[in-house]
């Protein structure tokens, strides 16, 4: 059997895979699945892989071991890879491409991470899942749960989601607490509720959520037939990217790849801890007291996964740079109208910042670039009726058309 354990990503202290840990108990910091790579056969592997349809279970080899017999799943992964020649012409990058994870069966890129915890949960026998979440975690969570049949409480900022994934999550069935506070608080009262109710928390401090997402990069790399030279990325909490480094490395070590790209992570100005400290060069954070944007998936002042954020991103070469709201909607409508592909404004926060990017000269227009579109546009459909022209009203007559036809 395959060794398997948890490694704190600070001090390097490993505990077994089957414990409930989210943190490092001697020094307090986050947990990462580390699997034995060394005698896995290369070739072998190919060739199952390539057996099976693209989806996150198809490198199965690569996940967390599962007990039961098959995993909490709906299929989720396999999402396209778009080449975006008209977009790319505009903004001046020849190879552009944008993995549109919105597909994904809840919409985002969170049931990628939520397929392999939620077994996870399963084989670890508890009965209640718990999360907080700016919109997408929780309404991928209560599909999911309801899926396992594990009861399912989330925990929302109050009055700060978009609509459409509120509704996911009532619908689903979860119980939902509205807190009074922003997503850094209610991720609080979730790490506190884990540890006086033994709730179990699927946020992305849960290292087997990690493991599910870094399929993403298997799947650009069996897309394209090799990695990217730069990944464009949304960073809220900090998980999503980490967890795309771990598999772009994770194929590289295993030479399944040759290369791995430069990772650049996009924050909204107003909820730029992570940009900030890139900008500064600087080793910390500094949480932002009263994160603003009208990205809502983003709007974290307080990213838990800031140093494996960090890490993965100067281990790439990368950096972090903060867009400010008006780029991001604006990359959303050229997306939208460009593409045809309708994706949430914290997805569009990738476009703007690639845009930047390419102005900066941190990326070269001849790179094979891949933006991460990480939630679908109907998500927040206020988002987009808020900026886009209002329908004219007409009569039912050629007359009356004709008339607004001129206008
Ligand atoms: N894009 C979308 C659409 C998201 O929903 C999120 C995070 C991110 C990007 C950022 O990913 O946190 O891994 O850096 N949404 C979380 C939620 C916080 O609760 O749904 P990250």
């Amino acid at each position: 059997m395959q060794k398997e354990n948890l490694r704190c990503i600070a001090c390097n202290r490993e505990y077994p895979s089957d414990e409930i840990l989210y943190s490092c108990p001697k020094c307090g910091n986050l947990l990462e699945v580390i699997l034995d790579l060394s005698q896995m056969d290369t070739k072998q592997l190919r060739k199952v892989f390539d057996s099976r349809p693209l989806s996150v279970w198809r490198y199965r080899e690569l996940l967390p071991k599962i007990r039961m017999k098959s995993p909490i799943s709906m299929n989720e992964g396999g999402t396209p890879l778009h080449r975006c020649s008209r977009l790319g012409e505009k903004i001046g990058a020849k190879r552009l491409y944008i993995k549109f994870d919105g597909m994904n069966p809840t919409g985002s890129f969170k049931d990628r991470g939520m397929t392999v915890g939620v077994s996870k949960a399963v084989d670890l026998k508890v009965k209640s899942v718990v999360c907080a979440s700016t919109g997408n975690t929780s309404a991928s969570l209560a599909a999911y749960s309801s899926l396992a049949g594990l009861k399912c409480i989330v925990m929302i900022p109050s009055g700060m989601i978009a609509l459409g994934k509120l509704s996911q999550a009532m619908i689903h069935g979860a119980t939902v607490f509205a807190v009074k506070g922003n997503f850094d608080d209610a991720l609080d009262l979730v790490m506190k509720s884990s540890r006086e109710l033994g709730l179990y928390v699927l946020n992305s401090v849960n290292p087997f959520r990690s493991e599910g997402q870094k399929t993403a990069a298997f799947e650009i790399c069996d897309q394209l037939g090799c990695a990217p030279d730069s990944l464009v990325i949304p960073v809220g909490n900090g998980g999503n990217n980490a967890a795309y480094w771990k598999g772009f490395s994770e194929f590289k070590d295993l030479g399944l790849s040759k290369s791995s790209p430069r990772i650049f992570g996009i924050q909204a100005e107003g909820a730029a801890p992570i940009a900030r400290a890139f900008a500064k060069k600087a080793n910390k954070i500094e949480p932002v007291k009263n994160p603003s944007t009208v990205a809502t998936a983003i709007k974290i002042g307080n990213p838990a996964n800031w140093l494996k954020t960090m890490n993965a991103i100067r281990s790439s070469k990368g950096t972090s740079i903060a867009v400010p709201d008006g780029e991001i909607i604006s990359a959303q409508k050229m997306v939208a109208q460009m593409e045809g592909l309708f994706i949430e404004p914290a997805a569009a926060a990738s476009i703007a910042g690639l845009i930047r990017l390419l102005d900066m000269g941190e990326v070269d227009k001849r790179e094979k670039i891949v933006c991460v579109a990480t939630g679908h546009g109907l998500k927040d459909p206020d988002a987009a009726i808020r900026v886009s022209e209002k329908p004219i009203e007409i009569e039912p007559s050629m007359k009356s058309l004709r008339a607004a036809l001129r206008n």
